[in-house]
């Protein structure tokens, strides 16, 4: 009998009870707007902020409306102009070279590994090209990240982290997005915690952490709030600094707060559903699982394997045939972008040179959510079909 998969990849959990009550209590008193506080109350959006912050062990964190809003906020807040160079990584997502496009700046594209993180050879070659690097840990994968810090230092390259897929990891017990000048995270329904849309950025910086409030729209009221620098900090830049309105709003935060509280448990069921889906594909001919370092602490939330060197006909095959099972692959190798894949050379509004090595990996990248509303059993099965699939169709 052939075995089918019947779930969902786009399904997540409920939201949590505990949010679900927080998120009415707000929706009672009406306050939806964070700045909108009855006398004495610090709101579900500061308090957020400040939960968060305490989490990474940053000193400032400011909460927003998307992942992509604390991109674009952080290049401007870290003073990138127009007609910068901004460094990233080829292999990532759209919102990425979107967030440097939407300040006018130009992504300067460092190539990928066989690790599915950035080439750190290419990125100290092209070191000299720009003052400002947004790292991308696409999919999760962490470079090594002290070596990715001293090419930085030594070239004066401040790095913005863009954690849209490693909220919760680590690298050597440091919280990701902890290590750059600025760390952006995403709280769009398919990431770590989800309120449907919404944005965190993290910073040890005063004078970035003050010019961010200032730019998501704080009218002034940065007072209000409670992991943000002194009013003296803001004294320095209010005249100067824009206000681009891309504020959180307090029924969001309410549903975001408990959901951070549960983090580290959410992780452990990712990791425990990701380890049996990497155990099942191991040693699947033709594919290679991604090894894991030792000193990464990952989220499993999706997982990648590599069909290395394989002509498109025979991947675009073994898709289909997994697709016809019920299990969803998306491919990082298909010419045209489509759904949440595309590639460094489809974003045309960027120049970018041809990178033989990184498009070599590209081809070869399969893509799989990991929704928390899987099984182990559905791991499992899910495992079995891609490796029956990918065999026949590297066999043949
Ligand atoms: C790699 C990456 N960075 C940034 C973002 C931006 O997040 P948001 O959708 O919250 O704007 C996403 C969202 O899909 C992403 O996948």
């Amino acid at each position: 009998m052939t075995e089918i998969f019947s779930g969902s990849f786009t399904q997540q959990e409920p939201i949590p009870d505990e949010a679900i009550e927080a998120a009415l209590a707000v929706l009672r008193h009406g306050r939806l707007h964070r700045y909108n506080l009855a006398k004495g109350e610090l709101g579900e959006t500061a308090l957020l902020e400040q939960e968060f912050a305490a989490q990474t062990g940053a000193r400032y964190c400011l909460a927003v409306a998307s992942g992509g809003y604390a991109l674009a906020t952080a290049l401007r807040a870290v003073g990138v102009k127009p007609g910068d160079a901004v460094l990233t990584n080829a292999f990532t997502l759209a919102p990425v070279p979107g967030a440097i496009a939407s300040v006018g700046a130009r992504p300067v594209f460092v190539g990928v590994t066989e690790s599915l993180t950035i080439d750190l050879d290419d990125l100290a070659a092209k070191a000299g090209v720009a003052r400002v690097l947004m790292l991308s840990h696409m999919r999760g994968h962490l470079c090594d990240m002290d070596r990715l810090m001293q090419i930085c230092d030594a070239a004066g390259i401040t790095v913005i982290e863009d954690c849209a897929h490693t909220m919760g990891a680590a690298w050597n017990g440091v919280p990701s997005g902890r290590q750059g000048a600025v760390g952006c995270y995403s709280c769009q329904t398919y990431k770590h915690v989800n309120s449907g849309e919404g944005g965190l950025l993290v910073t040890d910086d005063e004078e970035i952490a003050a010019r961010a409030v200032m730019m998501s729209g704080s009218y002034m009221l940065y007072e209000r709030h409670l992991a943000a620098p002194g009013p003296e900090v803001f004294e320095r830049i209010k005249y100067h600094t824009p206000n681009i309105s891309g504020r959180m709003d307090n029924l969001r935060a309410a549903i975001l707060r408990p959901q951070l509280r549960a983090l580290a448990t959410q992780v452990a069921r990712w990791n425990e559903r990701y380890q049996r889906i990497e155990a099942g594909l191991r040693g699947t001919p033709g594919l290679s699982v991604i090894e894991r370092p030792d000193v990464e602490t990952y989220v499993g939330s999706s997982i990648q394997f590599l069909l290395l060197d394989w002509v498109a006909e025979k991947v675009q095959e073994a898709l289909r045939r997994c697709a016809a099972r019920g299990v969803e692959l998306k491919w990082f190798g298909t010419p045209e972008p489509v759904g949440f894949t595309s590639r460094y050379d489809s974003w045309r509004y960027a120049d970018s040179a041809p990178m033989p090595a990184s498009d070599r990996v590209l081809a070869g990248i399969i893509d799989m959510r990991v929704p928390l509303t899987f099984s182990l059993e559905d791991c499992d099965l899910i495992a079995r079909i891609i490796r029956a699939e990918v065999g026949a169709v590297y066999q043949s």
